[in-house]
């Protein structure tokens, strides 16, 4: 049986990719975002995932406003990284598991959730970034599944139905054969925007309390309406979204292996959590 071995949840940002590319690790603005990721990648070292299934949106790409699914999965043997027009260098490509990637689909269509299946699929910042955080020398040790979730466009699911999006991944992987090790990693927020009259809205208390509840409430965060997750962390904070996906993932008692939290990185206030199960 496949085992998820742990959640980690984290902030994208194209700067991050500009500031890699520069060596900017070390930098006065960037070292404190930079140096929450070695803890990460000791954890990751330790608990030698096979796969990471990425929850994550995507800003453009494959769906722009004309066409936007709730929920989408990627079903492809490779995703190549492109991006929407912030010009930071291309990564290298990803390795994807097919056969992983329709289980999932087959296990959530069977619990009544409704994906729109991707055999080709390209992946922005919001995928390449986290990846390139935790493996450094971007020689993806792992495979890779894409799930998309839809936090551009209203209607966005809710946060209530993306936890339990998480809990239904979980008992897709529970029931696959294979042995691998799986990290479910959910990537965006915390709180930012970055249109109209707020941009540049931060709200350092309430991504405070969102984090606290990611390692003892888990489910704190889906008594807020869409519009209301708007107001308190920002039209692009809704990201946060994906991290209920990555938290649904796991049990509700985890032990919280590491965490940081900086603002600003860009117009975003970045957070970084690392989770386990507790059993
Ligand atoms: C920024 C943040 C995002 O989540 C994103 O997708 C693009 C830009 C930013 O803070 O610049
Ligand atoms: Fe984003």
């Amino acid at each position: 049986m496949a085992k998820i071995v742990g959640a980690i949840t984290t902030s994208h940002v194209p700067a991050i990719g500009r500031a890699i590319a520069k060596g900017l690790q070390n930098d006065p603005y960037w070292k404190p975002f930079f140096d929450g990721f070695p803890p990460v990648r000791d954890w990751l070292a330790k608990v030698k995932p096979d796969v990471v299934v990425l929850v994550y949106n995507d800003h453009g790409l494959n769906f722009f406003l004309d066409k936007m699914p709730t929920f989408a999965v990627g079903a492809a043997a490779e995703y190549r990284n492109a991006d929407e027009g912030w010009g930071i260098p291309t990564l290298p490509p990803f390795r994807g598991d097919p056969a992983l990637s329709w289980h999932l689909i087959e296990s959530m269509v069977g619990e009544d959730f409704d994906l729109t299946t991707c055999q080709e699929m390209v992946v922005d910042h919001a995928f390449t970034l986290p990846m390139a955080l935790c493996w450094p020398d971007m020689k993806w040790p792992v495979r890779t599944v894409p799930v998309c979730v839809n936090t551009v466009q209203g209607p966005l699911p809710s946060a209530a139905r993306c936890y339990r999006a998480g809990q239904a991944i979980a008992r897709a992987i529970a029931a696959w054969p294979g042995g691998e090790r799986v990290v479910v990693m959910g990537t965006g927020g915390l709180s930012h925007q970055l249109d109209g009259e707020r941009a540049g809205f931060i709200n350092k208390d309430f991504d405070l309390h969102f984090m606290e509840s990611m390692a003892t409430h888990p489910s704190w965060a889906t008594q807020y309406s869409t519009a209301e997750l708007v107001k308190l962390a920002g039209t692009q904070g809704v990201e946060l979204l994906n991290w209920l996906v990555a938290r649904g993932t796991l049990p509700e008692k985890v032990r919280k292996v590491h965490a940081n939290y900086h603002i600003p990185i860009s117009n975003t206030a970045s957070g970084l959590m690392v989770l386990e199960p507790m059993d």
